[in-house]
């Protein structure tokens, strides 16, 4: 086959044309890399919570039209000046929190929240202020720096973690943030304790990978918390001693769990986004040392609300972004985790679909029927 190196390749992706509209698979022009960049041929990717909340426009300094997709696998097609880290043919994860090394952020043991470029990727541009992307000569924009839902894509070498050539890119794509996201919490973050009570709300395959890790930090009680009351069977599969429905109970969640754990959990997390749910998994911690984690993306007018007296008698919020990875130095590591099948990924996956059919994926999610969805070039 000719070499693609250095030039401009067309191919089939998904774009996102505003809010109102379903994406439509286009032919696009992808440019070739410029210096620091790596152009991916795209094998799989997931769809998560996040890619819905930019393509419903809620981050509404997002621009369109614009390529979502950030939970990607791939292999290096050709990269730009000065990358070292990969090379063509390499497998790659695609992590949406870049990681520099070098940054204030990257050089503190205590945050993944590597800063560099982040104001390009705030407006869907790489680093140069430029776009890598044209759709029927017009310019498309990346987001999260990830763009995945295209057959390739153009990332920064600091977005991409180089893998295990044996690892299967339809499986590990997952690691790039929804399993990452929710297995590091309770193990980076919030430090679960051996013998520990735990409770988990809303079981996405976020929550679902939460249960994993308060699983692996062997937690004694791990409650899993969700509307959907289809959920408790694969919550306890994942390892969830305890499913309460909310919808179902006599009294709030938060008595409710406060009376089953003898004064509340000693760790909660919310993996919905909603700022209700997120005072309940505040309120539902023990006094004196619970610690609940927030995981959820809420839309950003929202503001959470809590008696200050929930805090000085002891309880602790904070928050987590990707697990607390540092994305290249970490995800190689989970993926062998994987490997080693210390951790959990084929049971994420629900559904397998085309590109031609990620509206449908989409559907899925939001109907509450998918885990993860993963979307197969
Ligand atoms: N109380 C309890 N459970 C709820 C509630 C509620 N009020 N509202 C929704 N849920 C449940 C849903 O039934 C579903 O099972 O929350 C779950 C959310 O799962 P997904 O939609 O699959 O979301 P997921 O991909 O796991 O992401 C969760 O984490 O990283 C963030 O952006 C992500 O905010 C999102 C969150
Ligand atoms: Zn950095």
């Amino acid at each position: 086959m000719e070499s693609t190196v250095g030039k401009t390749i067309s191919c089939k992706a998904a774009i996102s044309w505003d809010a109102t509209k379903p994406m439509t698979i286009e032919t696009i022009e992808v440019a070739p890399p410029k210096a620091g960049e790596v152009r991916m041929k795209v094998s799989a990717t997931g769809i998560c919570r996040s890619d819905e909340f930019y393509r419903s426009g809620q981050e509404d300094r997002h621009p369109y039209p614009c390529i979502l997709g950030h939970e990607g696998s791939g292999i290096v097609e050709s990269v730009g000046d000065g990358v070292t880290s990969v090379a063509p043919g390499d497998h790659v994860i695609s992590v949406f929190i870049p990681h520099c090394r070098k940054c204030k952020m990257c050089q503190n043991s205590k945050s993944n929240m590597c800063t560099e470029n982040s104001s390009s990727r705030l407006i869907g541009l790489m680093p140069d202020g430029t776009s890598r992307f044209t759709c029927k000569g017009q310019t498309v924009h990346h987001t999260l720096s990830c763009s995945m839902f295209s057959e390739y894509t153009v990332i920064c070498e600091i977005n991409v973690a180089k893998i295990d050539k044996e690892a299967p890119l339809d499986k590990v794509c997952l690691l790039g943030c929804g399993v990452s996201t929710g297995y590091g919490a309770p193990l980076n973050n919030a430090k679960v304790e051996e013998g520990s009570t735990c409770a988990i709300w809303g079981i996405g395959a976020v929550g679902l990978a939460v249960i994993m890790g308060c699983k692996v930090a062997k937690a004694s009680r791990i409650i899993a918390v969700d509307i959907n009351p289809a959920k408790e069977k694969i919550a306890r599969e994942f390892g969830a001693t305890d499913f309460v429905n909310p919808k179902s109970l006599d009294t709030s969640t938060v008595q409710h769990l406060v009376a089953i754990t003898d004064g509340g959990l000693d760790y909660t997390f919310e993996c919905i986004g909603n700022v209700q749910t997120m005072r309940e998994a505040l309120e539902s911690c023990h006094k004196g040392w619970g610690l609940s984690t927030v995981l959820g993306i809420s839309n950003p007018k929202d503001d959470i609300k809590i008696m200050p007296f929930q805090l000085v008698t002891g309880r602790t919020w904070q928050g987590s972004l990707f697990g607390g990875w540092k994305g290249r130095d970490s995800v190689p590591g989970l993926v062998k985790e994987y490997m080693s099948g210390a951790i959990k990924l084929d049971e994420f996956i629900s559904h397998k679909l085309s590109l031609d059919r990620i509206n449908e994926g989409f559907d899925l999610m939001l109907s509450g029927k998918s885990v993860r969805s993963v979307i197969i070039m």
